[in-house]
């Protein structure tokens, strides 16, 4: 456990590569200017950070996240569903998702994707970070996992690091659905406003200046820069790297948890146990405004649809 000066943060890691429980704050107050810094260095070191038996509302949360950040809207695709007077909100549950995209869509699978992801990395400026705070949740199950892509990074080969910087990808909204999708709500919003943006496939943290694995398989299509076979068999290796054990971490929510995370350092997982879970699981999200990918040999992305993903 390490304390931060001059603040009765104390910052508890909870694996080797991810994830850091902070206690010793109450984000409902504004706070101190060491308690920002703090939260920052635990947030550069171990890519998402714990809090819990936090009391926030709405306006609590949204005044939280303005202390790092311009806050966004809830989604790109989503703002008619957000709570009345808050557009910055997005609610994270199966009835929120059904009433968004038709009660077929909680029967395929779980709320905010099935795969790992960073959150809709297919707009050029991707939100930097997200803030997601649970109000109710299942007796049991129902967690999420996050993974550190440096870390991902950093466990490749050296021949594969450099072989991977010079690399581009296409992530698109909806890259991954199947056909059988097309005819519901979702598919409407996809292609009435199709989201893609082609960015590095190594991304250099704008604060760390770490290098980071920047593809996911909620999102990537492809890599421009490979033939189709090519790009899926490299694909699939990064894809396994991160899924690998050793570099994530799984938090068990309880009523006033709250996660904090880097999407330009981690991924994540939400569950895949909701057939087997018992009771409502009710998050609501914020996000921050994100930078444009940068890859390390200067490689900027490139918006093909969509817009600038700025403040609500
Ligand atoms: C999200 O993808 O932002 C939500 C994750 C979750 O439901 O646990």
């Amino acid at each position: 456990m390490t304390a931060v000066t001059e603040t009765r943060l104390q910052v508890t890691p909870l694996s080797g590569y991810t994830g850091a429980l902070i206690t010793g704050v109450d984000l409902s107050s504004p706070l101190s200017p060491a308690e920002v810094a703090g939260i920052r260095d635990a947030l550069h070191q171990w890519k998402v950070v714990f809090f819990r038996d936090q009391t926030l509302d709405h306006a609590a949360h949204i005044a939280f996240g303005t202390q790092f950040g311009d806050v966004t809207p809830g989604h790109p695709y989503e703002g008619d569903s957000a709570p009345p007077e808050f557009p910055q909100i997005h609610t994270v549950s199966p009835a929120a998702y059904d009433h968004r995209y038709g009660t077929k869509y909680r029967k395929k699978q779980s709320p905010n994707g099935p795969q790992w992801h960073a959150d809709v990395t297919p707009l050029i400026n991707p939100p930097s970070h997200s803030i997601l705070r649970a109000e109710t949740v299942p007796p049991y199950g129902g967690d999420t996992q996050f993974v550190n892509v440096a870390a991902v990074y950093q466990g490749l080969a050296p021949a594969v690091r450099e072989f991977i910087d010079e690399l581009r990808a296409e992530h698109r909204f909806g890259a991954t659905f199947s056909a059988d999708r097309s005819s519901e709500k979702i598919g409407d919003h996809v292609r009435s406003n199709p989201l893609a943006s082609i960015h590095p496939v190594v991304r250099v943290h704008p604060e760390t200046e770490e290098r980071v694995v920047y593809v996911n398989p909620s999102f990537t299509r492809e890599i421009v820069d490979l033939s189709p076979r090519e790009s899926r068999h490299v694909l699939d290796l990064l894809f396994e790297q991160i899924a690998r054990p050793e570099y994530s971490v799984r938090f068990k929510w309880e009523p006033g948890s709250v996660a904090f995370w880097d999407n330009r350092a981690a991924l994540h997982l939400a569950p895949r146990d909701f057939e087997h879970v018992e009771g409502d699981r009710v998050l609501h999200r914020i996000t921050l405004v994100g930078d444009i990918p940068v890859g390390p040999k200067g490689i900027l992305s490139q918006l093909i649809s969509g817009d600038f993903f700025g403040a609500a």
